[in-house]
């Protein structure tokens, strides 16, 4: 990676490898290839560098995040079912303070009560969900114009 372009760290949790095949209807019908085809379009236009990794393990998405600190300006994740479970990732973005931004393809706040709550969100700077695929796209511009404004 060069050194002057904004460096974002992009992470999907659990059982977002099965996207195209998982709960069409909910997820719809792209595969995590094509969700990060788009990513890398969309840096390119941005003109900043992503380097994006999928985990379905709270553990290694923790050390990426750790991992992170000094090296990426900004951290774009859809945390999965951890949004709704995890403390130690929460606590995780909030130690190494690096601007984040929540994603979702479905619209939790639409879905069961128990995806409502994001133990995510008061540590990122804000969340985009429901939009598909397009959610990252948009999640991307957000944390690349917060970043700019800085
Ligand atoms: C999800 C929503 C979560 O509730 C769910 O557990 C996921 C995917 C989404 O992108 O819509 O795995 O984060």
């Amino acid at each position: 990676m060069s050194s002057d372009l904004l460096k974002i760290l992009v992470l999907h949790g659990p059982n977002l490898n099965l996207l195209g095949k998982r709960e069409p209807g909910i997820y719809g019908q792209q595969t995590l290839e094509s969700v990060e085809s788009l990513l890398k379009f969309e840096a390119e236009n941005l003109g900043v560098e992503i380097f994006s990794q999928q985990s379905n393990h709270e553990g290694v998405l923790i050390d990426q995040i750790q991992g992170a600190l000094s090296v990426f300006d900004g951290l774009l994740i859809n945390p999965a079912a951890y949004t709704h479970t995890s403390v130690a990732i929460r606590d995780a973005i909030a130690a190494v303070a690096i601007p984040t931004v929540e994603v979702h393809l479905s619209n939790i706040h639409k879905r069961e009560a128990f995806r409502h709550h994001s133990y995510i969100a008061p540590v990122a700077i804000g969340q985009i969900s429901g939009f598909g695929a397009e959610s990252y796209r948009l999640g991307l511009q957000a944390l690349v114009t917060h970043l700019r404004s800085q």
